[in-house]
Parts: C-alpha cells; structure tokens; sequence
C-alpha cells in the first residue's frame, strides 16, 4: 500500500474525549476514540480500516495467548509549536518493530502501511493530542497471532492494531532501583532485543519482589554473573562517570531504545563524551564512592528520561545527587524536545509531520 491509497475510516457517533482528564493524564489510562485494524490471512494485509476503539471477537484459542507470538511498539507524536503533529522517528520505530516480527515468526509490514495506518489515525484523533508540557500522544502499535488453535506452532493469522492514548509524564519523581542479582530478564541470543510481551510479563515477579523491598524498578544484569548493567526495568539506562555519559552497548539482550539513540546523537552533537561499553556493578559502586559518578537516568519512548535517585547494589542504597537544571540528563531532556515541538531544528529528518 503507498501513501496515495486511502484507509477506510468508520468514525465514533459517541466520543470519550470530554470524559478525559487533560490536566491529570495518567500513562495508558485514557485510550483515544479510534483505532486502527488489518488482518494477515492468507499470506497478505488486509487493506488497514479505522474504526471505533472498541472490543474484538475472538475466542480463547487464539495462539498470541498460549504460545506468546505477540510484539508492540511505543512511539509519540508531539503537537509542534505551528499547531501540526510530529510523529518522532517513524523509520527507526519500524526497522525495530521488523525485527521483532522477525524474532518472533511474525510476518513483516512495509514502512508504506505502517506510516500511513499511523499518518490517517492521528489525523482522525487530532483532538486527542495533547498540549500541555511534558505530554504527547503514546502511539502503540501491536501485532499478535490471532489464529485460534492449539497445537504449538507458527499461526497463520495475526491481527496488526493501532491504539493511541493521550499521556503525561510517567514518572513524577526520581525512582528507586534495585540491582538484580538474582534473576534475568533476558540472555544473550533470547529475545532481550525485540519488543516482544512476553519479556515484560516476564520481568513483573522481580519487579514485584523489589517493590515489596521498597524499590520501584530493577536494574537489570548480564545473565551470567549478574555483573555487567543491561536495562533498567523497561528503558535503557545512562550514566554520567567522570563526566562521559556512559550507557551500555548494545547487544541481542538489550533493546536498542529510539530515546537512546537520540539522546547519544544530541549529546555527541554537542561535544559531549559518549560512551557504549560494558559497565560493571563494581565501577558504578567505585564511582559512586569517588564521587566521579554524578548522575544516572532511565531513557525511553514512554518515560523519556526518567531521574534515579537511588541505586541499591547488593543491599547497599546509595543515593544520586539531586538533579540540577544544569545536569547533562536535564539538558539532553530540553534538547530532544525542542526538536520534536519544531523549537530547534530536525537536523536528521526524525519528524514526520502531519499537516493538520
Ligand atoms: C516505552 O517506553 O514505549 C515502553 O515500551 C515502555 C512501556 C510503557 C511498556
């Protein structure tokens, strides 16, 4: 499908957007009027259709929900200071929702349908995008097997659905972290890379268990010796040691996070010290002890940068400085932003804008 064909949109006669609470937006709690749909049958798309945000039929069979083929994206779109929409980064949300169709048997969707399923639903809930400061409209498309059997095996039938939720910031504080030394999220050669459910369903008993410890999220470590930073809970995470933002290099159990790619961009941009590398427990606790670690923080599409305020290593609480409006994770912050609200320039084409 090309930019030109047109997707067939049934609209709302009973909008929700009154009974939404603009000035209170809870993460993931108002889901906006429409949604998009199109079903992979037969070796092929549907041709994608807009519809009501509303229940979908299907039976308890269905393979996403015995045998986990199920991925998401998370994306934004920003209302930009001359009244359009910027959808941020479309083309590398896509190349990393390809891959996770790939890890998980699932058949691919051409950046064409993705962009324009996205392109025709925000148009169609332009007035859900919000305007406040520090808010976006969360764009969450998803892809999940859809073939009601139960024999284990790839399905032939999957479901690809588009949601968008009108959403504020969704940490209101520093978070308290826990470094996991115990269990794993993922391992090298799992599915760590891929945006697939069954890695966060996996991480919600550690979570918990450092919750009921008084912790908000876990940091997560290598499978092996629990010694080297992957991810943290559901972002990736940055440091700032000896004054070089540091953040753990990629690898097939990490995911490669579109706010972390940007914000190493902007800070190589601005003549920052940027490092992707191994970081272990012992040179975090060395730092911290020296004084040399200065700042730590989550970066993701949902949380955008997300503050630390402590880092508990092996039972040890060690508190981060409190964070400066002059701090590195401040600055990267206001950055990233001017960009995607078209306050400074998009020099690397990362806003799709949608002409409203
Ligand atoms: C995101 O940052 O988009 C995420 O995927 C986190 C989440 C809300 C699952």
């Amino acid at each position: 499908m090309t930019l030109t064909d047109s997707i067939s949109v049934q609209k709302t006669n009973q909008s929700r957007i009154s009974e939404t609470d603009f000035n209170n937006l809870e993460f993931g709690k108002y889901i906006s009027d429409h949604m998009l749909l199109s079903d992979w049958s037969e070796g092929k798309w549907s041709e994608p259709v807009i519809v009501p945000f509303g229940e979908l039929k299907m039976t308890p069979a269905i393979l996403a929900l015995h045998y986990g083929q199920a991925i998401f994206e998370g994306m934004k779109a920003f209302k930009m200071s001359d009244g359009s929409i910027n959808i941020f980064r479309p083309h590398k949300h896509h190349d990393r929702m390809v891959k996770s169709l790939d890890r998980m048997c699932m058949p691919t969707i051409s950046f064409d349908m993705f962009i324009q399923s996205l392109h025709t639903l925000i148009e169609v809930d332009k007035n859900w995008v919000p305007t406040s400061e520090g808010s976006s409209l969360y764009i969450r498309p998803l892809v999940f097997a859809s073939e009601s059997r139960l024999g284990v095996k790839v399905a032939d039938q999957y479901k690809f659905v588009v949601l968008t939720s009108p959403v504020g910031p969704y940490y209101n504080k520093p978070f308290r972290l826990k470094v996991e030394d115990h269990y794993t999220r993922t391992a090298e050669g799992g599915t760590g890379f891929a945006k697939c459910a069954g890695n966060y369903g996996g991480a919600f008993y550690p979570t918990q268990v450092a919750r009921k410890e008084g912790f908000d999220q876990v940091l997560w470590t290598d499978h092996k010796e629990h010694k080297y930073i992957d991810e943290v809970g559901m972002m990736n995470v940055m440091f700032v040691l000896h004054g070089k933002l540091i953040t753990p290099k990629l690898s097939t159990a990490i995911l490669d996070g579109i706010t972390r790619d940007s914000i190493l961009t902007l800070a190589r941009e601005a003549g920052m010290a940027v490092e992707e590398r191994r970081i272990s427990i012992d040179e975090l606790e060395d730092g911290y002890k020296n004084k040399t670690l200065t700042e730590a923080f989550g970066a993701g599409t949902a949380a955008v940068v997300a503050p630390i305020a402590v880092i508990n290593i092996h039972g040890t609480d060690y508190q981060l400085p409190k964070v400066e409006s002059n701090s590195i994770q401040q600055k990267m912050k206001n950055k990233l932003l001017d960009v995607r609200t078209g306050q400074e320039p998009d020099t690397h084409g990362w806003n799709y804008i949608v002409k409203i």
